[in-house]
């Protein structure tokens, strides 16, 4: 089965073309980064005009990719899907237009699926994988901590109570005076750095699966203001150290969970889940505790259509065809839900 799938919940425009929801024909993602970067951080309304101007470049390009023109779409595509929410509404209202449009003039049935869903399922393109497996979702809106007990069948353990990961690594880049996106930027220089020159706080909730991220934050304030930075070297090392308190408590969380409810698989979703120490942490961790971890290539960790894609595929094989299509409405804070 072909699906033609479309993601613009934040700031990237993407689209793909994806067979039986692993076989990844193209994928197009089209970042809004330059635009956000000057304001550090993500600005709805311009991220809405950015999706205006990119949707219909990328879908034309992630079909011209798969070897697919307008003139074949219809026999060539078996379905469409896109991002329901949550995200940004005026972002989310493209892509669902998009998608409508398409699937109205070829006639062709609508797949809507949950973004947090694509971040947790987009390990299951490159690694076919069952469940039940616990699964932690790291973006730059979410922290989750699920055990998914079949596709589609979820128990949420926790969530974050104030910032998600990825915003506190943001957060953290501006009061560094780093540029934005800052998660990736941090992680970069914390390669350089000392990761046990500062102690941060380490978060760990204990009793709760839970996560909090504003106390790491404000001790890196706190370490500022009484230790202004003095080099680059001085710089690396609070990003190393800032980067471990974060990837300790993430790791320590999974490994107490993944214990708890006696899984033997993790499973890594979303932005952060690029991030390098915790990419090796999770994966030595894992071969420690005799736990398999899964971790999706930096491509599918960010927003991107094939995740979406995928997981249109598994909802298709599970539930049917069965959505009143042109009815679908995008939904901004929508929550994590069985099929
Ligand atoms: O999943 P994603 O692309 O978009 C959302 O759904 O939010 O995640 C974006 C977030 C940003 O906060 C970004 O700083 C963070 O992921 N991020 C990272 C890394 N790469 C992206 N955080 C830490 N280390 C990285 N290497
Ligand atoms: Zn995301």
């Amino acid at each position: 089965m072909n699906i033609f799938a479309i993601e613009t919940s934040c700031d990237e425009t993407s689209a793909s073309v994806i067979s039986n929801g692993t076989d990844v024909k193209s994928l197009v993602i089209s970042s809004q980064t330059s635009i956000h970067a000057k304001f550090c951080g993500v600005v709805p309304e311009l991220a809405s005009r950015a999706h205006i101007e990119n949707i219909n470049p990328v879908i034309a390009k992630a079909l011209s990719d798969a070897k697919i023109n307008f003139k074949d779409f219809a026999k060539k595509i078996d379905a469409i899907s896109f991002t329901v929410g949550p995200g940004l509404s005026g972002a989310l209202l493209v892509g669902a237009v998009a998608a409508k449009a398409l699937a109205s003039v070829y006639k062709k049935p609508l797949i809507p699926v949950n973004h947090l869903e694509g971040h947790l399922y987009s390990s299951f393109i490159e690694n076919p994988l069952k469940p039940p497996f616990l699964a932690l979702i790291v973006s730059g809106g979410h922290t989750e901590l699920i055990v998914v007990e079949d596709f589609g069948k979820y128990k949420i353990l926790g969530g974050t109570r104030d910032d998600a990961v990825g915003e506190a690594f943001d957060k953290a880049a501006k009061m560094l005076g780093l540029s934005y996106p800052g998660g990736p930027i941090i992680d970069k220089r914390a390669e350089q750095g000392n990761p046990f020159a500062i102690k941060f706080t380490r978060p760990y909730l204990k009793g709760s699966w839970d996560f909090s991220f504003s106390g790491i934050k404000t001790s890196l304030l706190n370490y500022l203001k009484a230790n202004p930075i003095k080099s680059q070297q001085h710089l690396n090392d609070i990003c190393a150290s800032f980067r471990m308190a974060i990837a300790e408590t993430l790791n320590f969380k999974a490994f107490e969970a993944v214990k708890k409810f006696n899984l033997d698989k993790i499973v890594l979703g979303g932005g952060v889940s690029s991030n390098f120490l915790v990419r090796r942490m999770f994966l030595e961790s894992g071969k420690n505790n005799k736990i398999k971890i899964f971790l999706p290539s930096p491509i599918y960790c960010t927003d991107n259509a094939a995740m979406i894609g995928c997981v249109a595929y598994l909802k298709q094989k599970k539930c049917g065809l069965n959505y009143n299509s042109l009815q679908l409405k995008p939904t901004p804070s929508l929550v994590l839900s069985n099929w």
